[in-house]
C-alpha cells in the first residue's frame, strides 16, 4: 500500500517512499554523503555489512540532531550468510557497526552468495529467515524482507515460514521492469524497492529519456526515479553530490498514461 510519502508493510510499519542508497559509496565518503542527504531531508537511509560502510553511516546519523525514531535504517544479512546463528552473529555485527539498538528493515541480501549465482539455498535461507522472525519478534527488526528473490525464492519461504516478507529490494529502472515478478510480490502485498533505479546512471544519456524529461521539465534522473513511484516500487537513488542528493528527492510531478506506456516499452540499456 502506498501513502503520499510512505509505503505500508504488511505489519502496518511505514517506510519513507524515496531512500537514500549508499551501495558503492566508500566508508570515507559516507558520513558526508548520509550527513548531506539527511541535510536535505532524506529520512531512510539503506545500507548492507558487504558496503563496508555501515559504521560512518551510523556515526553521520547519530551526529544529526535527528531522533533514532525518526530515521528508517535499512541494512542486509551478507548473500554468503546461510544458517540461523549465523545470521544473528551478523544481525549483532550490524547493530554494532551502526551504534543502533534495532533497524527498521533486515533483508536477505540476496538468494546465493554472489560467486555462486542461481545455486537453490532454500535450506540455508529458511533458516536465516527463523532467525530473522525471531529477532522480529524480540522487537529488534521492524520489518523483515529480501533482496534479489525470484518469486521461487519468495514462495519457498512462505510455505515453509511464519512471516511472509515485508519488501523484496530488486534492480529496478526504465528497461528493467520485472513485471512478473513485481506483480507477484505485489499480490502478497510486498514492497518491491527499486535499487539502481538510474541503471547505476546508465540511463540518464537515453536520447528517449531526454526528450521526454524536457517536455516535464525535469531532469532525466527525476523522470527515472518517479517513473519507479508510478510503478509502485520504491527508489533507492545514490549520489554523492549535494545538488544530485536535492535532485533526486523533487519528484512532485506524474507521468501520464500514455508516456508511462512509451516509458515500459524501453529495452533494458545494459542488455542491448
Ligand atoms: P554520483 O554519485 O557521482 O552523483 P543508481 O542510483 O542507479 O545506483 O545510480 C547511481 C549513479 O548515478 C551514480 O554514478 C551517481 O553519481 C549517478 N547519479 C545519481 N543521481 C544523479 C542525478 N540526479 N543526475 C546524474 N547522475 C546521478
Amino acid at each position: 500500500m502506498i501513502k503520499e510519502k510512505t509505503f505500508v508493510f504488511h505489519n502496518g510499519v511505514e517506510i519513507p517512499n524515496i531512500g537514500f542508497g549508499t551501495w558503492q559509496i566508500p566508508d570515507e565518503e559516507a558520513y558526508d554523503a548520509v550527513t548531506t542527504a539527511l541535510k536535505n531531508g532524506y529520512t531512510h537511509i539503506d545500507t548492507a555489512l558487504v558496503y563496508r560502510n555501515e559504521k560512518s553511516v551510523g556515526k553521520a546519523i547519530k551526529d544529526f540532531p535527528i531522533d533514532r525514531k525518526d530515521v528508517f535504517i535499512t541494512s542486509k544479512l551478507p548473500a554468503q550468510t546461510k544458517g540461523f546463528d549465523v545470521t544473528l552473529d551478523a544481525f549483532n555485527e550490524t547493530i554494532t557497526n551502526l551504534g543502533v539498538d534495532y533497524l527498521d528493515l533486515y533483508l536477505i541480501h540476496a538468494p546465493w552468495p554472489w560467486d555462486e549465482r542461481g545455486k537453490d539455498c532454500t535450506k540455508g535461507n529458511i533458516e536465516s529467515w527463523k532467525a530473522m522472525e525471531k529477532l522480529y519478534h524480540e522487537g529488534k527488526i521492524r520489518a523483515i524482507g529480501v533482496s534479489n528473490f525470484s518469486e521461487y525464492d519468495i514462495q519457498a519461504l512462505i510455505d515453509a515460514c511464519d512471516i511472509v516478507p515485508m519488501a523484496n529490494q530488486i534492480p529496478f529502472y526504465i528497461g528493467r521492469d520485472q513485471e512478473s515478478l513485481l506483480a507477484f510480490c505485489q499480490k502478497q502485498d510486498i514492497v518491491v524497492e527499486a535499487y539502481s533505479p538510474l541503471a547505476t546512471g546508465a540511463i540518464l544519456n537515453s536520447s528517449e529519456i531526454k526528450e521526454l524529461a524536457a517536455k516535464y521539465q525535469v531532469t532525466p534522473a527525476q523522470l527515472c526515479l518517479r517513473y519507479c513511484l508510478e510503478r509502485e516500487t520504491l527508489p533507492l537513488p545514490k549520489s554523492t553530490h549535494e545538488s544530485r542528493i536535492i535532485e533526486n528527492r523533487q519528484l512532485n510531478f506524474t507521468i501520464s498514461a500514455d508516456d508511462m506506456a512509451k516509458l515500459n516499452a524501453i529495452e533494458d540499456i545494459r542488455t542491448k
